[in-house]
C-alpha cells in the first residue's frame, strides 16, 4: 500500500512480500470478521489468525482473562476448533479479506507441527506459516521455545515438510534469547516472530485463590513492550532473518521503535482490544513519521538503531 505520495509502505521478509508492516497477532483478532467493524481488513499488512491444533480444544478453564495495573493476563489455552473446521470455514473467509494470511499453529509435538504445517502448506494463498512454538498456556507449551535444541528440532522436520515460508514465534520467558533464535534460522526458519505472552500471575488474597483458572497466564500490552524490544534487539544479534516485532504496540512511536530496532515489520496484540480500531491508526500515521525521518520506504529505516 502507498501510505501517502512518495512513501513506499510495502516490505519483504525474506520471500514474503507485504503491502505494510502492521500486522495482527494471533489470537487477539479472532479471525478477522470479528474486526470488520472497525477496521477495513484488506488494509492490513497481514493478519494471524488465532493458533489452529491438529484436534479442536476447549482451552483452559475460566476465568482466562484478567485485567492487572500494568497489563493484560490471559491463558485462553489454544481454545480452537481445529485444522479440518478451519480449513474448511475460517480460512476461506480470511483469504477473502485480501490481506496476506499467516496461519498460525501449535502441535503438542513434533509430530503433530509437521503433520499441522503439511497441511496448511497445501493452501497456496497463505502467505507463511507462524509456528506458535511459545504459547506459555498449555502443558509444555513453551518448551520447544525455552530450550534451542527442541527449537531445532521441531523447525527442521517442519521446515522438510512445509515448503511455505516459515516464521517461528518465539517466547520471552528464557534467560537469554539468542540461542534459541540462532536454533531456529539454523534449522530454516526464514522469519522470527517474537514475543508470545511473558508468564504471570494474579492472585485475590482475599479468597487466597489464583484468579486465573489455570494458576498462572500470558502477559501482554504495553507493560511488555520493553521486554519486546530487548528480545528483537537480542535476536538482530543472533541472526540475519528477518524478524516481526510483537509485544506492546499501540501508537505509531513503538512501530517506529521496533522497526529501527530491527524488526522488518510488527503485529499489533492486546492493543485491538482496547482500541479496536489501533491498526487503521498506526496506518494513517506511519507515513508521516516516515517522512519526517527523511524515509521514502519503510525498509530504509529498518535496524538503523545506533548502539555506540
Ligand atoms: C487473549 C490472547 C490470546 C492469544 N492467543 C495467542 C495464540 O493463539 N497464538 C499465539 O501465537 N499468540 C497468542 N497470543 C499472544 C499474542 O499474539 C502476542 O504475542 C502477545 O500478546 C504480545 O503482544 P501484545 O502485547 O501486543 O498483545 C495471545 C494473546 C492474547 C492477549
Amino acid at each position: 500500500m502507498k501510505g501517502s505520495p512518495g512513501v513506499d509502505l510495502s516490505v519483504s521478509l525474506g520471500p514474503v512480500r507485504l503491502p505494510n508492516p502492521v500486522l495482527v497477532a494471533s489470537g487477539t483478532f479472532g479471525h478477522a470478521g470479528e474486526m470488520s467493524r472497525w477496521v477495513d481488513l484488506g488494509r492490513l499488512g497481514g493478519i494471524v489468525p488465532k493458533t489452529v491444533t491438529r484436534k479442536p480444544r476447549r482451552g483452559n478453564r475460566p476465568q482466562r482473562t484478567v485485567e492487572t495495573a500494568s497489563g493484560m493476563l490471559n491463558s485462553i489455552g489454544l481454545d480452537n476448533e481445529g485444522i479440518d473446521y478451519f480449513l474448511a470455514h475460517q480460512l476461506p473467509e480470511l483469504l477473502a479479506t485480501g490481506a496476506p494470511v499467516i496461519v498460525s499453529v501449535a502441535g503438542e509435538n513434533e509430530q503433530d507441527f509437521v503433520q499441522l504445517a503439511a497441511r496448511v502448506a497445501q493452501v497456496e494463498q497463505i502467505a507463511a506459516v507462524e509456528l506458535n512454538i511459545s504459547c506459555p498456556n498449555v502443558a509444555h507449551g513453551v518448551d520447544f521455545a525455552t530450550d534451542a535444541q527442541l527449537c531445532h528440532r521441531v523447525v527442521s522436520q517442519v521446515r522438510r515438510a512445509c515448503h511455505k515460508p516459515l516464521w517461528v514465534k518465539l517466547s520471552p520467558n528464557v534467560t537469554d534469547i539468542r540461542p534459541v533464535a540462532e536454533a531456529a534460522q539454523r534449522a530454516g526458519a526464514d522469519a522470527l516472530t517474537l514475543i508470545n505472552t511473558c508468564v504471570g500471575m494474579a492472585v485475590d488474597w482475599r479468597r487466597r485463590r489464583p484468579v486465573l483458572g489455570s494458576v498462572t497466564g500470558g502477559l501482554s500490552g504495553p507493560a511488555i513492550k520493553p521486554i519486546a524490544l530487548a528480545a528483537v534487539y537480542r535476536a538482530r544479534q543472533a541472526v540475519e532473518i528477518p524478524l516481526v516485532g510483537v509485544g506492546g504496540i499501540a501508537t505509531v512511536d513503538d512501530v517506529l521503535e521496533f522497526l529501527v530496532t530491527g524488526a522488518s515489520a510488527v503485529q499489533v496484540g492486546t492493543a485491538n482490544f482496547f482500541r479496536p480500531r489501533v491498526t487503521m491508526e498506526l496506518l494513517e500515521q506511519l507515513p508521516q513519521r516516515l517522512q519526517e525521518a527523511g524515509c521514502t520506504r519503510v525498509e530504509q529505516i529498518v535496524g538503523t538503531l545506533q548502539v555506540e
